[in-house]
């Protein structure tokens, strides 16, 4: 079916200057992109991106990192793009994260990992309306 997730490179992939390259890979496998925005996350958004983590140990650790410096947000669309935008990510475990896959090409720790994707179309759902609410193309 077609469609649509949240994608957001964390801010190591923003000072790294990978948003071009995870653009790219995104355009080349023939997705649409229906919204970006590069931001600072106020912590209130942050908080409630990440709240199904909130009882684990490292949420303040993550809250931290997200808010540390601006993300670059987006909106993909296309036939099966959550389940396939998670494959092109790379496992969250840098160990397991195959090369060829985002995670896999540029990170090596569980916490600076480049990248976020929806994990599901309830997340996708959510983290969209979070993020853009009305705004998409
Ligand atoms: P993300 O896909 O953004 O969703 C939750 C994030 O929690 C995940 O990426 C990781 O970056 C982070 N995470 C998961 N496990 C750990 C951990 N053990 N220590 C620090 N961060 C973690």
């Amino acid at each position: 079916a077609i469609e649509k997730t949240f994608i957001m490179v964390k801010p190591d992939g923003v000072k790294r200057q990978v948003v071009g390259d995870i653009i790219d890979r995104f355009e080349r496998r023939g997705f649409e992109l229906k919204g970006a925005k590069l931001i600072n996350v106020p912590r209130e958004l942050a908080e409630e991106h990440y709240a199904e983590h909130k009882e684990r140990p490292f949420f303040g650790e993550l809250v931290e990192f997200i808010t540390s410096g601006p993300v670059f947000a987006m909106v993909w669309e296309g036939e099966n793009v959550i389940k396939l935008a998670r494959i092109m990510m790379g496992a969250t475990k840098p160990e397991e994260s195959q090369p060829g896959t985002i995670r896999g090409d540029y990170a090596v720790t569980i916490s600076e990992n480049v990248i976020h994707g929806s994990d599901s179309p309830a997340s996708a759902e959510r983290e969209i309306s979070l993020w853009f609410g009305e705004g998409l193309a």
